[in-house]
C-alpha cells in the first residue's frame, strides 16, 4: 500500500482525492438540481445548508489535490498513446478547470448576494434571487458541461476496462488481497 502513485497505479492520497471528490460531486448534482425551478423559500435553505459545505469541501479537496500533484507525486504512465493518451489528458483537465469554475463561482454567488446571512446565520430577510448574480451563470452552465464531462469520463473508464482490458478501473480502485 503505497501513499505515491507508481507507474502503474494511483496512490492511496490520490485514490482517496477521487473518490471523496466523486462522492461529493454526485451529493451536490442531486442537492443541486432540487434547487432547480421554483422551491420553497425554507426548503431552499434547507438544501443550501448542505450544499454550500459540500461545495466547500470540494473546493479545498480540489486545490489540496492540485498541490499533492504539483509537489509530492506523479501520475501513473498514460495508458494507450498519442492521440488516445492526449485526448484522457484534455479530458482530465479540462475536470480540474470546471471543478474550479463551479466552486469558485458559488463561492462567489454567496458571497455577493449575501445570502450567507440567511442560509447559516438565521436571518429572516427574503434569500436573494440568485439569478441578479453574474456568477450563477457559469455555476448553472457548469453544471450541465459537468453531467456532460463526467458522463464522458466514466464511459471511458468502462469502454478501457471492458474492451480494452488494460486495467483503467483497477488502477484507481484499492488493491485486493
Ligand atoms: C463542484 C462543486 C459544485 C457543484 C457540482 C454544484 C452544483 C450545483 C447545481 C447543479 C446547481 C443548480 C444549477 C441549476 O439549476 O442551473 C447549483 C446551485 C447552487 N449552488 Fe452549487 N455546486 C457546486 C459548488 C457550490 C459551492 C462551493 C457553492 C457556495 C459556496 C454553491 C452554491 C450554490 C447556490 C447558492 C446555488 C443556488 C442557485 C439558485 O438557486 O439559483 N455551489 N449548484
Amino acid at each position: 500500500m503505497s501513499l505515491k502513485s507508481t507507474p502503474t497505479r494511483y496512490g492511496n492520497v490520490a485514490m482517496a482525492f477521487h473518490w471523496l471528490t466523486a462522492l461529493a460531486i454526485i451529493a451536490l448534482m442531486v442537492t443541486g438540481q432540487m434547487m432547480d425551478g421554483p422551491i420553497e423559500a425554507a426548503r431552499q435553505i434547507a438544501i443550501l445548508q448542505w450544499h454550500v459545505p459540500m461545495g466547500l469541501a470540494v473546493l479545498v479537496l480540489t486545490l489540496a489535490r492540485i498541490l499533492w500533484w504539483v509537489i509530492a507525486d506523479r501520475h501513473p504512465d498514460p495508458l494507450g498513446s498519442g492521440l488516445q493518451a492526449l485526448a484522457a489528458k484534455a479530458g482530465h483537465a479540462a475536470l480540474y478547470v470546471l471543478l474550479l469554475v463551479m466552486t469558485i463561482s458559488g463561492v462567489a454567488l454567496m458571497a455577493l448576494s449575501g445570502a450567507g446571512e440567511v442560509v447559516f446565520f438565521g436571518s429572516s430577510a427574503p434569500l436573494p434571487e440568485f439569478t441578479d448574480y453574474l456568477p450563477r451563470i457559469p455555476h448553472g452552465l457548469g453544471s450541465k458541461l459537468m453531467i456532460a464531462l463526467v458522463a464522458l469520463h466514466i464511459a471511458a473508464a468502462i469502454w478501457h476496462q471492458r474492451f480494452k482490458r488494460d486495467g483503467a478501473m483497477t488502477r484507481i480502485l484499492p488493491k485486493r488481497g
